[in-house]
């Protein structure tokens, strides 16, 4: 298994310690007001800030939300998660604007606006990345990753700040990395894994999978992109789509329960619909239900496909709910992340 720095092991007294979190959680709007419409990453995202707390340091939260592609959005600002995050913390958790970074308020714990408001962090231009991720460090002593769902990306939060600072992994990211690291090793066969959503990196991900999974289904919007048509192995299978497009047939997720009633493993990320509306949730729905029945060990990974199994009413009878969807399959398909790596090298001498 990867080892990783584990943030119990350092002495954080007094210091300042910038964590990476995941908070990138689906929103609704409740009155005219956006709401978190599910805190399940919040939630996980507590045990390390509380660890954290404890030690007595001080932490300032980095996260993104969505895909604002580098230009301040408002209606992916931070602010909703915010307010939920202070209400689960049982403390004032001060949202703090870039233009503000010279002059940041003293409390214990504080939250940069989405990171991706930058267009350098997600930069494939090495310089420009560390130019921001130096602005970042900073602003304190040492970096904590606990963002497993973004460990997939090249980004300067991830891959450039524990470059600058002395770093560890947080607690959820190390569990992330325990157990799917026994699930790698140690598999219950035969292993098939279902593809869904909107995301093209995931479909990356399919040809390493082949090398140890048994089958890869493929549906959601993803079964309609000529990337997964391209992908010619036997071991894969493609959903039929609806007429419009935004859910699979009743036949096709019949089919795919089909295909995992032998299996010793089901792993699963993104949903099968546009299930933001009820009228294309049937297939997901069909598949969940036969999900939570079987008796395979049961992993499911992301956001959205963890919000609309918690709607089913079924998450609780998922064996393993990792934070990361494309990360998740990511790290099955190749056994290691760029967020990773980087948390095992060690910190370099920064040029001034
Ligand atoms: C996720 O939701 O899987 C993570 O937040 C990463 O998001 P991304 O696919 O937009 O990089
Ligand atoms: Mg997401």
């Amino acid at each position: 298994m990867i080892d990783l720095p584990d943030v119990r092991d350092f002495d954080l007294r007094g210091k300042t310690v910038l964590l990476r979190t995941d908070l990138d959680v689906p929103l609704h709007s409740v009155q005219g007001k956006l709401k978190v419409a599910d805190t399940t990453r919040i939630e996980e995202s507590l045990i390390t800030i509380k660890l954290l707390l404890a030690r007595e340091t001080r932490v300032i939260i980095l996260a993104h939300l969505g895909r604002p592609g580098g230009e301040f959005t408002p209606e992916l600002s931070l602010e909703p998660v915010t307010q939920s995050l202070s209400s689960l913390l049982k403390m004032e958790v001060p949202l703090v604007q870039y233009k503000d970074l010279g002059k940041l308020p003293s409390k214990e714990t504080l939250i940069l606006e989405n990171l991706r408001f930058d267009p350098r962090e997600e930069e494939k231009n090495e310089g420009k990345r560390k130019a921001f991720a130096k602005e970042l460090a900073r602003l304190g002593d040492f970096y904590v990753n606990d963002a497993f769902a973004t460990c997939h990306r090249k980004n300067a939060s991830i891959v450039d700040l524990p470059s600058l600072l002395s770093h560890a992994a947080g607690l959820d990211l190390l569990e992330e990395i325990k157990f799917l690291s026994s699930v790698r090793e140690r598999p219950k066969k035969p292993i098939v894994v279902l593809l869904g959503g909107v995301k093209k990196s995931k479909l990356k991900t399919v040809n390493g999978l082949l090398e140890w999974v048994d089958l890869v289904l493929i549906g959601g919007k993803l079964a309609d992109y000529p990337e997964a048509k391209k992908l010619k192995d036997h071991r894969r299978e493609m959903a039929v789509l609806t007429r419009s497009g935004e859910d699979i047939t009743i036949d096709s997720a019949e089919k795919f329960v089909d295909r995992v009633i032998q299996a010793g493993t089901i792993i699963w990320s993104g949903p099968l619909g546009k299930v933001e509306d009820p009228e294309f949730e049937k297939g997901t729905k069909i598949f969940a239900e036969a999900m939570a029945e079987s008796k395979a060990l049961t992993i499911i990974g992301g956001g959205d496909t963890e919000a609309v199994l918690t709607r089913f009413k079924v998450v609780d009878r998922i064996d393993y709910v990792s934070s990361g969807g494309g990360a998740m399959l990511a790290f099955l398909a190749k056994g290691d992340l760029p967020g990773l790596k980087a948390l095992r090298e060690i910190k370099k001498k920064i040029k001034k």
